[in-house]
């Protein structure tokens, strides 16, 4: 007997799933101790690159429903909502689903899984999360003789690709970005990863298996990458820092801390090297110190290869399914958390505002850690100009220097928004 795999979608993921299951199909029977067959593929849209040979394949995806004769399917269309009704379906009608679906598993997983468990079929996600990186099998294994107390990662490849082109090659934003797109990194919506919900999606779902509570993509912090420039990135090198697009996910006395924003990154430090699509993930565990991950966070044979692991295991009964939402998700607020902090702010170049701007951050507890005034005028539109100043403050809760913040920008000499990125210490 067969198990018999339908496949939803055509795009970059599936086009690397059809070869590597091709070019490796003896393998992967004899992993799995029966033959593994794709008998069905449907997609809204058919590509002609494609190679399909004959596999039936149809633009209807409720063919895969329908399907009787279908053990499996591999859900590869992206997006929530076709993709939910797919997935649910297929669940009701006991048909185990794989997935690389992480934007339907933060708003749905928790009713997925739960319908997955009430049905006994599996459904499984290694390729949500961190592409060929297999962080899912490992969180999975929930490090019994230890408690993972934070993750840190590096989780979109997009914007990793972006920042590593902005910084190494000195490429604008916007080539970085059509250069990852054309790579096959990028969300059919671009913004999704710019705009950090990507990896914001990705980190609610690391959580939920970490910490044992359920998805809760609404209690994630997020901030994309769209405002980082060329000179940020130069600055912090100054500093000795690289400018990373960071997911960190944090327990402290049963309370979670979830958030997805640009980050200042020690260069000694691992993920500062982590470039291009790479990506990482560190989970600081109580026995076991730090586990350090890392791999090709996109492209379509790395996220293949993980809906593989997830076929053959699922194939040859080993999968196990994983439990979350054991209790319930209780987050920090972004105010109260405590960051040291790297400001750029454009101020007249009159004497006075240095002075003005570090009374008004002592006045709020905050103390300067470096400052440089940059010797580089920028010309505005209205003709005036400024000069960055460029500070780095010791840690501070992020309400407080959010006031302070907002009484710098209401003096006459220094330009609003100034422009604050958070520096992660990740000792
Ligand atoms: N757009 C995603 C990324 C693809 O850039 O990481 C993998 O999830």
């Amino acid at each position: 007997m067969s198990i018999n795999v339908g496949i939803a979608g055509l795009g970059v993921v599936a086009q690397g799933l059809l070869e590597l299951a091709s070019t490796n199909s003896e393998r992967l029977s004899a992993i799995a101790a029966k033959p593994l067959c794709v008998t069905r593929v449907a997609s809204r849209r058919l590509r002609e690159e494609a190679a399909l040979g004959s596999i039936p394949f149809s633009t209807d995806l409720d063919d895969l429903v329908n399907d009787d004769d279908l053990d499996l399917v591999i859900e590869l269309i992206g997006g929530t909502d076709a993709a939910y009704d797919l997935i649910k379906a297929c669940l009701n009608r006991g048909r185990g689903v794989i997935t690389a679906n992480k934007a339907v598993l933060a708003t749905h997983g928790n009713e997925l899984l739960e319908i997955a468990r009430e049905r006994h079929v599996p459904l499984a996600f290694e390729a949500a999360v961190a592409g060929g990186i297999p962080i899912i099998a490992a969180l999975k294994t929930r490090f019994p003789a230890n408690s993972v107390n934070w993750i840190t990662g590096i989780i979109n490849g997009t914007c990793n690709y972006i920042l590593t082109a902005m910084s190494e090659e000195g490429v604008a934003f916007e080539d970085a970005l059509r250069r990852a797109q054309e790579l096959g990194y990028a969300e059919a919506d671009p913004t999704f990863d710019v705009g950090g919900m990507d990896a914001a999606q990705k980190l609610a779902i690391l959580v939920a298996l970490a910490f044992d509570v359920p998805i809760e993509i609404d209690e994630v912090y997020c901030e994309g990458i769209q405002d980082i420039t060329i000179d940020d990135i130069r600055h912090a090198d100054e500093f000795g820092y690289s400018i990373k697009h960071l997911a960190i996910g944090r327990q402290e006395d049963d309370v979670i801390e979830m958030r997805v924003h640009p980050a200042l990154v020690p260069k000694d430090n691992l993920l500062a090297r982590v470039n291009d699509v790479e990506n990482a993930v560190q989970l600081g565990t109580t026995n076991t110190g730090v586990l350090r991950f890392t791999g090709p966070g996109a492209g379509g044979h790395a996220t293949a290869s993980s809906v593989i692991a997830d076929l053959t295991n699922i194939a040859s009964g080993l999968y196990q399914q994983p439990g979350i939402g054991g209790k319930p998700l209780q987050a920090r607020r972004m105010g109260d958390v405590s960051s040291e902090f790297f400001l750029s702010i454009a101020a007249t170049d009159r004497p006075g505002v240095i002075a003005s701007i570090g009374e008004i951050l002592a006045s709020h507890g905050i103390s300067i850690a470096s400052m440089v005034q940059k010797q580089e005028e920028v010309v505005r539109s209205d003709d005036s100009s400024v000069i960055p100043v460029v500070i780095l403050t010791n840690s501070v809760v992020e309400r407080e220097l959010d006031q302070s913040l907002q009484e710098l920008e209401s003096l006459d000499d220094i330009a609003s928004p100034i422009k604050k990125i958070r520096v992660v210490d990740l000792a």
